[in-house]
């Protein structure tokens, strides 16, 4: 872009991609046209919008001068749109788009988790090298402002961990099964009927948009690229009642969690199922479809930022930040200045993902169990041999001949001794199922309410 043309009156966005994200942000760019133009001191203007599909471009009012197009290359190809906005989600052709844009030397806006979950080193290179700005606010926690916290806010101070509730669709699940004692399919069909889970839910129910959204956030927090396909990601779907109601006799509350963890050489990214307690943990009492992200800075201690995770106004709000930001640099030809993951992409220091196999945790271990003498004794036995320490006992019921629960929490134990333990129990007489291991994350963060 030249300085005549950073000169120019206006800055103008082109917007690609007219979901529901997309819908809400053209909403408000025209809405508060005046106060956006108050806040930034100049005019944003809608310049281009795209879609493949004719009726999402008929259905909004848009301004004279503001051209509707199937194709993408026509907001690419115009030097007067300076800014692009890559709302259609996807990998492809999102990334050759996102891409093209930046090769031209526009600042880029995108809300697209799955794609800088997956090519986030290409397109975080491809932005510093053509030294424009990149803003992916609402790729993670819907409107919640996660990602400046971490880059700016608190980039003088170190994290040390991120953890969070980042699906809604899991969190509404889960709240709904602890809530009305239903069961997970029953809970599920009713997130459809609501409109919060697609009618393929596989990607939040399995974790791999908690995924998407972990390595984003561990990125940011810890400056370091980390390899997706190296989280270990567990979801919700095996979630039974039975766990819940145990969890909550010992005063837990099960959450989906996105967790990064510094760990000095390695960091700690995970993403499964975990027993909160109830009277000390922050992110147990976020509840329904909302979104929680909870920080511990070394200095600041812990912080929690918690709202709408989702949905066309509140995400379209995050994006408008983006916009702003980029439209400042432009406008003022001072693009570039913050690097889009708060450390210049050349002094990043890379550090590898800590295996599950290594990671401590507290558990909870659901066993069924022959209801016959001898039963406890063994379990605690073959636990006890690789140094797993039991922490609490419950047997409910009783079934002559037949098996019955036994819950056991665990003391903090390594994740390999535990699997190790449950291979040897699982083949055993003494058990007439696999055994549900869920882990406890009981800790509260340092400075936490407790
Ligand atoms: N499907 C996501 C959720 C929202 O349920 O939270 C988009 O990331």
């Amino acid at each position: 872009m030249t300085k005549k043309q950073n000169d120019s009156a206006s800055i103008k966005v082109g917007v690609i991609g007219l979901g529901t994200v997309g819908q809400g942000f053209v909403r408000l760019l025209l809405k508060e046209a005046s106060h956006l133009r108050q806040r930034l001191g100049f005019p944003l203007v809608l310049g281009a919008v795209c879609d493949r599909n004719p009726k999402a471009l008929s259905s909004l009012a848009l301004p004279s001068g503001c051209r509707a197009t199937s194709d993408s290359r026509e907001i690419l190809a115009d030097p007067e749109i300076p800014l692009v906005v890559e709302l259609m989600g996807g990998l492809e052709p999102a990334r050759s788009i996102v891409l093209e844009a930046i090769g031209a030397g526009k600042s880029v806006v995108t809300a697209n988790k799955a794609l800088l979950a997956h090519h986030g080193e290409e397109i975080f290179g491809a932005a510093a090298r053509h030294g424009v700005d990149l803003g992916f606010e609402a790729s993670v926690g819907g409107g919640i402002p996660i990602l400046r916290t971490l880059r700016e806010s608190l980039a003088g101070d170190r994290i040390l961990k991120v953890s969070g509730i980042i699906n809604g669709t899991c969190n509404y699940i889960l709240s709904s099964m602890s809530r009305d004692r239903v069961d997970f399919g029953t809970a599920l069909r009713e997130a459809q009927r609501l409109g919060y889970a697609e009618a393929d839910p596989s990607f939040d129910i399995d974790g791999i948009d908690s995924a998407h959204k972990i390595a984003i956030l561990a990125a940011m927090a810890f400056g370091s690229p980390v390899s997706l396909p190296e989280i270990p990601v567990e979801g919700i779907r095996h979630i039974q009642a039975i766990d819940i109601d145990f969890g909550r006799e010992f005063g837990y509350v099960l959450k989906l969690l996105g967790i990064a963890t510094d760990g000095g050489e390695s960091i700690d990214v995970r993403v499964h199922p975990c027993f909160l307690p109830e009277e000390t943990s922050m992110l147990a009492e976020v509840d329904g479809v909302y979104n929680a992200i909870e920080l511990l800075g070394e200095a600041l201690g812990p912080l929690l930022l918690f709202g709408r995770g989702a949905g066309g106004d509140p995400t379209a709000t995050a994006v408008m930040g983006d916009v702003m930001e980029c439209a400042r640099g432009i406008f003022h030809n001072a693009r570039g200045q913050v690097p889009a993951l708060g450390v210049p992409v050349s002094l990043r220091v890379v550090r590898p993902l800590c295996p599950l196999s290594s990671i401590t945790s507290e558990y909870y271990l659901r066993f069924m169990a022959q209801d016959q003498p001898g039963t406890l004794s063994y379990l605690s036995g073959v636990l006890g041999e690789r140094g797993i320490s039991i922490e609490s006992v419950i047997q409910k019921g009783r079934q002559k001949g037949g098996s019955v629960p036994v819950v056991v929490t665990t003391h903090r134990a390594t994740e390999s001794r535990v699997r190790e333990a449950l291979a040897i129990i699982d083949a055993s007489p003494h058990v007439t199922e696999k055994t549900v291991v869920i882990r406890i994350e009981s800790a509260p963060m340092e400075g936490s309410p407790s």
